[in-house]
């Protein structure tokens, strides 16, 4: 009999589960077995929590956030951080370790559903003979291989209500607020929630920004009677010539934690125009609660695609959405570079064509 395994890595994502759901039905009804992983690839160092996946325990869970097999961004199973003497942290490799436990657990595949921190992670255990199909997930949509991860559409909607809700408050009280929304090194969540919520201003990393701009668009619009303006800040944005804004110093084995940025751009803009500003830091509301339907859709189609795929005997891929069609891209490809959001696409044009400030 296959038996496969399926494990969630990296930050959550809405519609986790409804990947997990679609995967375990599919497999099942192949007659093969699911093994659950719990946390990532923690759960291959610690197998006391493996659990079989039946139909129980994936019934209603295709429209619930967050993933019944728990996560972290933590325990790099190559860099994995250990608590040395004198409280410093080493970083020691415990791949062996996952790989002995694939073997033993007599996994034939693992459907490895990440970002692209839990991608390059795959690509690595493919290397040392890990059977692995990848589900790309990410609310940043900065995945190569795939035109959109699911996730990014549920964290736009949230952006974009935040906006819309913003919107008669800061008329109200002639105030400049300024959003700040995730997406890591990308800005593709503030582009496409600042388009649609209506916001006057979008800084994205892809763009590093000119304060004066800003502010001459901020002055634009109270010349013309406008009194108030939004401002959509990327957490990865940066001021030309300027450092990336982190929140605290970078933990071992951990990514840098992004934010601040929106906060900093709402002084500079006060003290450069005198308008009254107040800051609003999204933050995990844009990665928590309901999928939307869109990222139901394609998690559960990701799902579904992957157990295909290895039905079809083809591993060392990710499943990604080329549309219509879900196929498959080698992990290696996915990995190669971060998607940025393309300054010559026509998204960035419509902001542009339509008087929006990109802050250069
Ligand atoms: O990658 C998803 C993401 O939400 C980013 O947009 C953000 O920078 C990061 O994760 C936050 O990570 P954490 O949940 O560890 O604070």
């Amino acid at each position: 009999m296959t038996r496969i395994a399926i494990s969630t890595g990296g930050g959550d994502a809405p519609g986790l589960n409804a990947v997990i759901r679609a995967a375990t039905l599919s497999a099942l009804a192949r007659g093969w077995e699911v093994l659950g992983i719990a946390r990532g690839y923690e759960g291959l160092l610690d197998t006391s929590r493996i659990r079989r996946l039946d139909r129980r325990a994936v019934r209603g869970i295709a429209h619930l956030g967050g993933t019944i097999l728990g996560t972290t961004n933590k325990g790099h199973p190559f860099e994995y951080p250990v608590a040395g003497a004198g409280g410093k942290t080493r970083l020691v490799d415990r791949s062996g370790e996952v790989m002995a436990s694939y073997r033993e657990l007599g996994i034939d595949a693992l459907i490895a559903i990440g970002g692209d921190g839990s991608m390059r992670i795959a690509q690595r255990f493919i290397e040392l003979g890990m059977k692995v199909v990848g589900v790309p997930k990410t609310i940043d949509n900065d995945l190569e291989g795939t035109v959109v991860t699911f996730g990014f559409d549920t964290a736009v909607t949230v952006a974009t209500e935040a906006i819309d809700r913003l919107h008669s408050t800061a008329e109200a009280h002639r105030r400049v607020f300024c959003v700040e929304v995730m997406g890591r090194y990308a800005g593709w969540i503030a582009l496409h929630a600042g388009i649609a919520g209506g916001a006057d201003v979008i800084l994205i990393p892809e763009i590093p920004f000119d304060l004066a701009s800003v502010c001459a668009k901020i002055r634009a619009r109270e010349d013309a009677g406008r009194h108030f303006s939004i401002v959509v800040v990327a957490e990865g944005a940066t001021p030309r010539g300027g450092e990336l804004v982190t929140r605290a110093e970078r933990e071992a084995g951990r990514e840098v934690r992004l934010g601040g940025i929106g906060e900093r751009v709402a002084s500079a803009i006060a003290e450069a125009t005198g308008k009254e500003t107040r800051t609003v830091v999204l933050g995990h509301l844009q990665r928590g609660g309901t999928p939307t339907p869109r990222d139901r859709i394609l998690a559960l189609r990701f799902g579904a695609a992957a157990v295909r795929t290895i039905a079809d005997g083809t591993f060392g891929v990710m499943v990604a959405l080329d549309p219509p069609a879900v196929r498959t891209v080698p992990i290696t490809d996915a990995i190669k570079r971060m998607k940025s959001v393309p300054l010559d696409g026509d998204t960035v044009m419509t902001a542009r064509d339509m008087g929006l400030c990109l802050g250069d």
